[in-house]
Parts: structure tokens; sequence; C-alpha cells
């Protein structure tokens, strides 16, 4: 009887079923009413007294251990069986990824390069690491400018105290790939330029030490200050909707005479007037002018044939005023949740 009892036990140890089915049947055949244990019970009943004691403590390890692995595998293989079944459902709805969107810089400054390429302007690029020459001088920019100084301007290698055309830094504006272009090319040049831009700027709401620029640049024969004013009036229409109008303020920049900053109507408040642009109605998105003859002729063109206008303005300030977004950080926070927000087919 002690061998049989050795046997079943290892019988249970080794069992190793393929589906639930062939464990409901193993514990009919071990505990079942008709099974092997309640056989051995029979056989318990005839054992001699003095032998009762030990057989009854090997009978019940037995019948604890079969009941303890049969429950065991049970609940294995039927966890299984549920998994499985989740699979084979193929009617459920399956756990979508989530896509990815375009950053809105992106988006925005796509958006800008496609309204001017409307009007015949193709892309052009220039190094983030520039030269004095195509930065600073060959605009005209006076030697002593403020934008010039270190304090203004990351400086990469800096080969005297004097400005110095060898001098290595990182573009402050966009404006130096227009000077590649006119060096490369002869008029006609219709060109917009996006890029990073840096300066040495204390980091807030508004302003970055990194952020986008989109420069413009158009030169031919007889190009005048209304051809300018009708592209970007075309541009800011097309950007800010129908409604959209603009003004031109004088102002002054080193490469371009006459110069002037271009507002457009507030598109919040329709022009009556809000906080966004303090009550006055009119938001600043541009600078502009008609390209300085020195700046032409420094790069190889003939100022007395041609002339041409050129532009520069913010990605962020003009992303701000599409969205509403009152903080620049949050365009370089890249935080799921704030750029998830600005969906475009660009
Ligand atoms: N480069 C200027 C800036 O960084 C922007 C600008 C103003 C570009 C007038 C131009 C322009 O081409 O004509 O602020």
């Amino acid at each position: 009887m002690v061998n049989k009892i050795e046997e079943l036990l290892a019988q249970v140890e080794a069992f190793e079923p393929k589906n639930a089915a062939e464990v409901e049947e193993f514990r009919i055949k071990i505990l079942g009413k008709k099974g092997e244990l309640n056989a051995l019970m029979e056989e318990f009943k005839k054992v001699a007294p003095e032998l009762k004691r030990e057989l009854g403590q090997k009978i019940n390890a037995l019948k604890n251990r079969a009941t303890e692995r049969i429950n065991e595998l049970k609940s294995s293989l039927g966890s299984a069986k549920i998994k499985v079944d989740a699979i084979d459902d193929m009617t459920r709805p399956g756990a979508a990824p989530m896509d990815g969107t375009r950053h809105p810089i992106s988006i925005v400054k796509n958006q800008i390069v496609e309204i001017f390429s409307r009007l015949g302007y193709t892309v052009a690029e220039g190094p983030e690491i520039e030269d004095d020459w195509h930065v600073f001088s060959a605009l005209n920019f006076p030697l002593s400018h403020p934008a010039r100084d270190m304090q203004d301007t990351f400086f990469v290698e800096k080969q005297s105290n004097e400005p110095n055309v060898k001098d290595l830094l990182l573009r402050t504006h966009t404006s130096s790939i227009q000077v590649r272009a006119m060096e490369r090319q002869q008029p006609p040049i219709r060109i917009v330029c996006p890029g990073r831009v840096f300066r040495n700027e204390a980091i807030s709401y508004r302003a970055h030490c990194i952020f986008h620029q989109v420069e413009g640049l158009f030169i031919d024969e007889n190009v005048s200050f209304a051809d300018m004013k009708q592209s970007i009036l075309y541009f800011a229409k097309e950007l800010f909707g129908e409604s959209a109008t603009i003004r031109m303020r004088p102002s002054y920049f080193p490469f371009t005479e006459p110069s002037a900053e271009v507002d457009v109507s507030c598109n919040l408040c329709g022009g009556k007037g809000c906080p966004v642009c303090k009550g006055t109605g009119w938001l600043e998105i541009m600078g502009c002018g008609m390209v300085d003859p020195n700046v032409l002729e420094a790069s190889g063109i003939d100022s007395k044939k041609y002339s041409g206008f050129a532009f520069g303005m913010g990605v962020e300030r003009i992303a701000m005023l599409k969205y509403g977004v009152k903080d620049l950080r949050l365009y370089f926070e890249n935080d799921v949740r704030f750029l998830h927000q600005f969906d475009s087919a660009l």
C-alpha cells in the first residue's frame, strides 16, 4: 500500500496537462468518487490497527498535495484561456497608438513658406554658425553697432576685439542667408529663408536665446515699395484671414532704406482694441524695407540696375499671435500635452 501511495504521488507531480479538460479528467481519476484515493480508503479500512496511524498520514498528504496541484493547474490553464479569448475577439476595438504631431513652430513656419511659395518664392537656407561678414558687415552694420557686442551675440571664435570678418558666431538673424543668396546668384532673386537664430537674451515669457525667423528677399529690375506692401498685405490676409489689414510705420534697419515695421490688425478684437494688442488694435509682425544699395553692391549686385525689398519675421511671435499663446517658453519645453493641441495638414 505504501508503494501505491508513492506511485500516485509521483503521478501527481509528473502530470503535465495540455488543457483544462485534461486536468478535470485527472482530478476525477485521483480524487473522484470512484477514483484512486477512495480506493485507497477502502483498502485502508482493512489495515492492521498498528499501521493505521502512519498510513493514514501518508494518504492525507497525498490527498492534500493532489488537491493543491490540481487547483494550481486549473487556475493557470483557466487564465490562459481568458487571454486567448480576448485576442480571439476580432470585433473588439484596438488600442490606438498615440500619433505624433508637428511642432506648432514647424506648422507656422511651413504656413509662412507655403504662402510665399504661391507668389513664386523658393526656400533658401544657410549655416547657423556664421561669420561676421554675412551677419553684419555685408548687411551694412556700422562697426559700432550694438548687435556686434559680446552682450548680444554668441561668439564661437573671436579673433580680436576689433570687428573682424573672420569672427565666427551664431547668426543673430536669418538676414545672413540673403547675403549668401546674393553672392551666389544674380537677380531675379525671390527667396524665403527659414531658420534658427541665436541671441544672448535672458529667457522669459517674451524672449528666448534661441528662436526662429523667416527672412524674405525679392530683387529684380524696377521693384518698388508698392510691390513690397502688396506682397505683405497678401501674406497677412492669407495667414490671418481675409479681413486682415496692415499698416507700416517708419523704422530703421542698417540693411534697408527706407525701412518699416509692419503691423497687422488684431485678429482677436478685429481692430477694436483688447489686452493682446494693448488697446491699439494692431500687432507688430515683421520688419521690412527696400534693400540698401550698399548691401546690393557688397554682394556683387548692380544697384543701378536692380532694386528689391526684404522682410524678416519671428516665427514664435506669429505663432503666439495666431494661437493666443502668451508664454514663449512653452514652445521649447516639448510637453506633449501642449504640442498635441496644434494639428495641421502642413
Ligand atoms: N533682421 C531683422 C531682425 O532680426 C529683421 C528684418 C527687418 C529683416 C527688416 C529684414 C528687414 O529683411 O528688411 O530683427
